[in-house]
């Protein structure tokens, strides 16, 4: 059968205003995601405050909106405290969940400043693991109230006058796992998660708050957790949080290309049981998902442990550095893809992470920034991916992998910006062998013509970037698409990541 994609996409059908924070990130004190990544006094590159330019640069290119900070499985066992004031006068201390030595010469006060230059919020966690309700309303105070109480004249006495005003708030990490430093059953979590919510909201009304979900669709306890946990926490927060990483281990390229519909699955789930909530508790207001860790993860594992294992408590060390291959770049377009679609409810995601550690960009400790192959669909998501997600009338012929059936041979998400009166098709080819010809009607676009076809193509699908070469990024192919009048046909590389932007 003739493989095929088609599509039509209409401004009047509509599935959400995208909020820009599903194209958010995520730096955590693991491995070298600050000390070497965006920190590193001396290299060539640093800043008056420390920090690498290259790296700033390379961050502020792909536009997040939005950064998780300071984890991750790290926070369960974080004093605060130690990361302000002096820097000369701040311990250094074991972290648990990654056995290495944290120094602090990087802080929240730090951590903030960096944000600012790259253009980000800092949406922070609180310790729930090893602390509780007075150390995260103590955190709250000494960020976002202006003065005149303890900890806010604390952040006064540090340098820092104006309050940091931190809108995003998660109740601890990953409660649910076992690895986590003071992990909880969902009743402990949840009677915990609501009383903290509870006080935080009292200090300050203006925050929004993001209860933790379950660490992965496959914990034993999912999706029970998030109907019990919500259950207690539905009144006082605002978000759920997901969690999922995605790998290839047995090497099957079709279905880890398939693998974006598990994500879909989950948040489809993670909806109904939100809304199974709201409705037990006769509730007016929906809790959205924040989908705030997700990325390809697989190829450090191994190594990870053992280092951890037998190498602990040094600072810094190279932990979970994946070097990405071309056709995990087209798993995250593929997620990403996902998240767009579902822009009606996920309103903030994190790629999991941002620099070093599971990463689109990665560091030479005396050297350069570079980017891996994940950073461009990030990036074409992240810029163009702004305005309308569209709800497409979509058919595509179909596939089964060994894990998925009905698998569509072609994946698009359809994004409208008004303002810039700009159509942006995004488009996947899960074809490893044929080239796909894509046929969308535009017809109430009218007058779009075509701005670019952006096309990212590997012959070999386990190709990766480093620092000397970039083997894996995108082109212009603008030849590959022709707008005859309402009719937009595309031909889409087998195994490709596609962008095509129209402006009238
Ligand atoms: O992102 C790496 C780790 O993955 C995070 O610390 C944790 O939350 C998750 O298990």
């Amino acid at each position: 059968m003739e493989k095929f994609a088609k599509m039509i996409v209409d401004r009047d059908y509509k599935i959400s205003e995208i909020d820009k924070r599903i194209y958010g990130s995520f730096i955590e004190h693991l491995g070298r995601a600050v000390y070497t990544g965006i920190y590193q006094p001396g290299h060539e590159t640093a800043d008056e405050d420390g920090f690498r330019q290259d790296v700033i640069d390379l961050v502020r290119e792909l536009q997040v909106p939005v950064i998780r900070y300071p984890g991750g499985n790290f926070v369960s066992s974080f004093n605060w405290e130690d990361s302000v004031g002096p820097v000369n006068q701040r311990p250094h201390r074991l972290d648990l969940a990654w056995r290495s030595l944290e120094t602090n010469e990087v802080g929240l006060g730090e951590f903030s400043r960096w944000a600012g230059k790259v253009g980000a919020d800092v949406m922070m966690a609180v310790n729930l693991g090893t602390r509780g309700v007075a150390d995260a309303c103590n955190l709250l105070e000494y960020c976002n109230i202006d003065s005149g109480s303890r900890y806010s004249d604390l952040r006064i006495s540090h340098g820092a006058r104006d309050p940091y005003r931190i809108k995003t708030w998660c109740l601890g990490n990953e409660m649910d796992g076992p690895w986590q430093i003071g992990a909880r059953t969902m009743t402990e979590y949840g009677r915990l998660a609501c009383e903290t919510a509870k006080a935080m909201k009292q200090m300050d009304p203006d925050i929004e708050l993001v209860s933790c979900g379950s660490s992965n669709p496959q914990m034993p306890t999912y999706p029970q957790w998030e109907a019990v946990t919500l259950e207690n926490t539905y009144d006082y927060v605002d978000y759920i949080s997901m969690h999922e990483y995605f790998g290839n281990p047995t090497g099957d390229t079709a279905n880890f290309l398939a693998s974006s519909l598990e994500m879909d699955h989950f948040i489809r789930t993670v909806i109904a049981v939100c809304d199974f909530v709201k409705a037990k508790k006769r509730g007016t207001k929906d809790i959205n998902l924040s989908f705030d860790e997700w990325n390809v993860w697989f190829h450090s594992n191994e190594k990870d442990n053992e280092f951890m294992r037998e190498h602990p408590w040094q600072q810094a060390p190279s932990l979970l550095e994946d070097n990405y291959t071309f056709e995990d770049a087209l798993v995250v377009g593929l997620l990403l893809m996902t998240l767009m679609r579902h822009s009606d409810r996920v309103k903030i995601a994190c790629l999991a992470q941002l620099v070093n550690v599971i990463a689109p960009i990665m560091t030479q400790k005396d050297g350069t920034a570079w980017k891996q192959t994940i950073y461009y669909p990030y990036q074409h998501a992240s810029v163009y991916g702004r305005g309308i997600a569209l709800e497409p009338v979509f058919t595509s012929s179909r596939h089964d992998t060994h894990d998925y059936t009905d698998v569509t041979d072609v994946e698009t998400a359809a994004v409208w910006n008004p303002e810039k009166e700009e159509l942006t098709i995004f488009a996947v080819n899960r074809d490893l062998k044929e080239d796909i010809t894509l046929t969308t009607d535009i017809g109430s676009f009218e007058g779009y013509k075509l701005l670019e076809h952006i096309v990212m193509e590997s012959r070999d699908l386990k190709a990766v970037n480093s620092a000397r070469k970039q083997n894996v990024k995108p082109v212009d192919a603008n030849d590959r698409t022709r707008v005859d009048g309402r009719q937009v046909t595309s031909r889409l590389g087998k195994a490709s990541w596609n962008v095509i932007r129209l402006k009238k």
